[in-house]
């Protein structure tokens, strides 16, 4: 699918992964809807992309339902249609089940599966034949650590969630697709109290790139960079250096 003139709706567009998707898909000319909390960062980014393509920006807080839904609102009134929604939006904070707090509990589960569920389903109305949901899910969602049991626990919620709609949305031609990154180098690491080294982190470009290519359809790349990125992660971990 050529990206060009298409809309796509990232949600946690401030930083990290989201942001590394906002340039890329600038680079392509889509017409992006940019959401996250930090409206001075938003607008910054806008600023820097709109010598490219044309870019809204919608400050909200996505776990408040009122919020969300004037999210929704405003790009039916800016752009009528959602080609690519991408739920990337989302938080893990560690601790063991003896010390974790109802708050951080209810944050996560909020944030990681209920914001997606609720943009899933507010953003349908405006999603035709060939639309495409992304969601970045992580590796906590196909595998178990000790230590971080709400975000597995959210992410395999949320993969079960995205299983289940891909098969109620394929007849609608939407497509729906989640990728598992391992860890990443972005602002996440930030409620740990030690970061994972360098040497165990990869870009938030390289996931980008993988979101691209799904949403451009392009089977043949996307196996690239999959290969790229694990080859990359191999490397990294035998050889610090790399
Ligand atoms: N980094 C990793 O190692 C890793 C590995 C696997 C999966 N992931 C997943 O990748 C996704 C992106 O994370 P990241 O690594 O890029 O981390 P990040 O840099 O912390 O980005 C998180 C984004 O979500 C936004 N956000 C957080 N709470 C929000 C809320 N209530 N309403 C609206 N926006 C909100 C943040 O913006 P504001 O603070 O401005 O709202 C930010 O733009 C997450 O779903 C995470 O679980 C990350």
């Amino acid at each position: 699918m050529k990206l060009e003139k298409k809309v796509v709706v990232i949600l946690g567009a401030s930083s990290g992964i989201g942001l590394a998707c906002a340039k890329l898909f600038a680079k392509k000319k889509s017409y992006l809807v940019l959401v996250a909390r930090r409206k001075e960062r938003l607008l910054r980014i806008a600023e820097h992309l709109s010598s490219k393509t044309k870019v809204l920006v919608i400050p909200a807080d996505i776990t408040k339902k009122d919020q969300l839904t004037r999210v929704f609102e405003e790009i039916k009134k800016t752009f009528k249609q959602i080609d690519v929604l991408i739920n990337n939006a989302g938080m893990g904070i560690p601790g063991s089940l003896s010390e974790i707090k109802d708050y951080d509990w209810d944050a996560q589960f909020n944030l990681n599966v209920k914001a997606v569920m609720h943009a899933c389903q507010y953003a349908l109305p405006l999603m035709k034949k060939g639309s495409h949901i992304i969601s970045v899910a992580s590796i906590a969602g196909l595998y178990s650590r000790a230590n971080y049991s709400v975000y597995c626990a959210s992410k395999h919620a949320v993969i079960g969630f995205l299983r289940s709609i891909r098969f109620e949305l394929f007849l609608k031609g939407i497509r729906v697709s989640w990728i598992c990154p391992a860890r990443i180098e972005t602002e996440f690491f930030k409620y740990y109290t030690k970061r994972p080294p360098q040497w165990h982190l990869l870009p938030a470009k390289d996931v980008a790139q993988v979101i691209v290519t799904y949403a451009e359809k392009n089977f043949l790349k996307r196996c690239y960079f999959r290969l790229r990125n694990l080859l990359k992660r191999i490397f990294k971990l035998f050889f610090f250096w790399y």
